[in-house]
């Protein structure tokens, strides 16, 4: 197993995350249109808590899985995250990602987000991946679906970290099905 940090694309690759991303992280959480669909900005305290016990200690705990730095190959310059990890309080694995506003457009967050599926139904052997995004958040849909996501409708998750947002749109892919239209080795 090569482990999700060292995937790459065309364009892109992934990095653990370190203490040292702080100042990177609450940017990236400190700036409302990013944080739109994702309940509102995080202050750094928020965003230093978010750090140690979503990114940093998740490492040890689920190892495989995570929440990883999202880099431009050529400039090192990190465009965002990725992740697959567990929705909150629950046992369902998650794709993710959240990229900074110089970013979007340009196709990145689909780019890397089918390359972390194919890690988790390739490598990790996982059964079924989900995801959840805000049903206005129509931008984050497609690249659900462009990545081969399929929309089963609507969910409610009950940890804090959701409830507000109630009725998500949610989406999710078996392993078989995702592989018979990816391959089974990628490419
Ligand atoms: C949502 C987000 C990840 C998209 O990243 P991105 O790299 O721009 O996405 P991509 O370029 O891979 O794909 C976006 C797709 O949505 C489409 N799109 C963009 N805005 C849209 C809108 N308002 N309505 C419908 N489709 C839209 C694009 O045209 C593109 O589809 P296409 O390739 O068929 O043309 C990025 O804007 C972001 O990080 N936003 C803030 C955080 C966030 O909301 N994360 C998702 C949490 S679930």
């Amino acid at each position: 197993m090569t482990g999700a940090e060292s995937l790459t694309t065309v364009r892109l690759t992934l990095r653990r995350f370190t203490s040292d991303d702080l100042d990177w992280l609450a940017e990236l959480y400190g700036d409302s249109d990013v944080t739109r669909h994702l309940g509102g900005v995080k202050s750094r305290a928020q965003t230093q808590d978010f750090l140690n016990a979503r990114v940093l200690n998740y490492y040890n705990e689920h190892p495989g899985l995570g929440i990883w730095k999202t880099v431009d190959r050529d400039t090192g310059i990190p465009v965002g995250f990725h992740l697959l990890n567990h929705i909150r309080g629950e046992s369902i694995i998650q794709v993710g990602y959240v990229l900074a506003k110089p970013a979007w457009g340009k196709g990145y967050a689909s780019e890397m987000a089918e390359a972390v599926l194919g890690y988790g139904f390739r490598e990790l052997r996982l059964p079924r991946i989900a995801a959840m995004t805000s049903k206005h958040n129509h931008a984050s849909q497609r690249v659900l679906q462009k990545i081969g996501l399929e929309r089963r409708g609507e969910r409610a998750f009950p940890h804090p970290d959701y409830a507000a947002e109630g009725q998500m749109a949610w989406f999710e892919r078996e392993a078989a099905a995702w592989l018979s239209a990816h391959g089974p080795a990628g490419t």
